[in-house]
């Protein structure tokens, strides 16, 4: 059992309650490998900001639980090094899909899971949480539970449609699992096409796909039946079109990718997950720098240019979305 708070990682406790009271939102960015995490703690530090690392069970298997561990330690004492002596980082399980795994993330180290059991019966979710709640509260470990399905196909995540979380359901919910945070469905969605061309409509001035509103009325029942409780937004990349456009100049075949306006990623909720305008910004810088030097092979060189485009989007959604800069 290894301790987290001894590895320099906080839970989501503290972080949360500040964020709520201060009306900005943490960013949880999803990483799985060293240019990532990199990125996110060199945007982290300069604004100073908190920051949740989260690994996607997707992320364990593609690069080794025990490795990434290791590098959330390796990303507190790099923190340090670039002048935070007090740098607010959590370890996070992003979508753990079963007890097992939540409990495997909680024993090496992590300092918050999520347990996802929105596609099961209700009573199920509640069963299933309330365990990974109990055990994780022994070590002081924070959990996030989600109510109401998000649409998107991921490795982990899969479901054609979302369902609303109902906002009646909540209280019920919150309080028999005894969750620290809620991921809740207003209409986001996972990955880079959250929408169907059918669901937008068109600017007629860009001819860009314009997406449907996301429902707020739903984010403002849940806010008005748990007033003060930390809820979470998944799926809240914006997609930007530069990047989209990059791509497909440079060889890349993405077609009618959509996101989350800016303003609407903006809202009351204080933990938003980033993980698909990361995976943008890295395919759009490395798709660009191989198209201008097709002599260069070695990854340095355009791991180096990936790097600095996700670290200019993760300040950009620090500064510019969140507003969780200057908060250490
Ligand atoms: O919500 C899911 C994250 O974007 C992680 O995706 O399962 O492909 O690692 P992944
Ligand atoms: P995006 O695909 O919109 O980046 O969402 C990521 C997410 O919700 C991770 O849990
Ligand atoms: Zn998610």
């Amino acid at each position: 059992m290894v301790d987290y708070k001894k590895i320099g990682l906080v839970n989501t406790r503290e972080m949360f309650k500040k964020a709520v009271n201060g009306g900005y939102a943490i960013p949880a960015f999803n990483f799985n490998n060293m240019e990532q995490m990199q990125a996110i703690i060199q945007a982290a530090v300069e604004t100073k900001s908190p920051v949740i690392l989260q690994v996607s069970k997707g992320a364990r298997d593609y690069a080794n639980p025990t490795l990434l561990r290791y590098m959330a330690e390796g990303a507190v004492e790099y923190a340090k090094e670039l002048g935070c002596p007090n740098p607010q980082i959590v370890l996070h399980l992003d979508h753990g899909d079963s007890f097992e795994t939540c409990k495997s993330c909680i024993d090496m180290g992590f300092s918050s899971v999520m347990y996802d059991g929105s596609a099961l019966p209700y009573e199920e979710n509640i069963r299933i949480s309330r365990q990974v709640v109990e055990y994780a509260h022994k070590y002081d470990v924070t959990v996030e539970c989600e109510l109401g399905v998000l649409a998107g196909v991921e490795d982990e995540v899969a479901s054609e449609v979302s369902h609303y979380t109902k906002p009646e359901e909540v209280i019920d919910f919150a309080t028999r699992t005894g969750c620290d945070s809620l991921a809740i469905s207003i209409g986001t969605s996972h990955g880079a096409y959250k929408f169907k061309p059918e669901q937008c409509t068109v600017d007629p001035q860009t001819g860009r796909l314009v997406p449907p509103p996301l429902a707020f009325d739903v984010l403002e029942a849940v806010e008005k039946k748990l007033p003060g409780f930390p809820i979470v937004l998944h799926g809240s990349s914006s997609v930007p079109q530069e990047e989209v456009d990059i791509i497909n100049a440079n060889g890349g075949a993405l077609k009618a990718a959509v996101g989350i306006p800016r303003k609407a990623a903006k809202s009351a909720v204080c933990k938003i997950n980033i993980d698909s305008d990361s995976r943008l910004a890295m395919t759009a810088a490395i798709r660009k720098h191989m198209a201008e030097h097709p002599d260069h092979f070695d990854p340095r060189q355009y791991l180096k240019p990936a790097r600095e485009s996700m670290k200019k989007m993760y300040i950009h959604k620090i500064v510019n979305v969140l507003g969780s800069n200057d908060k250490l």
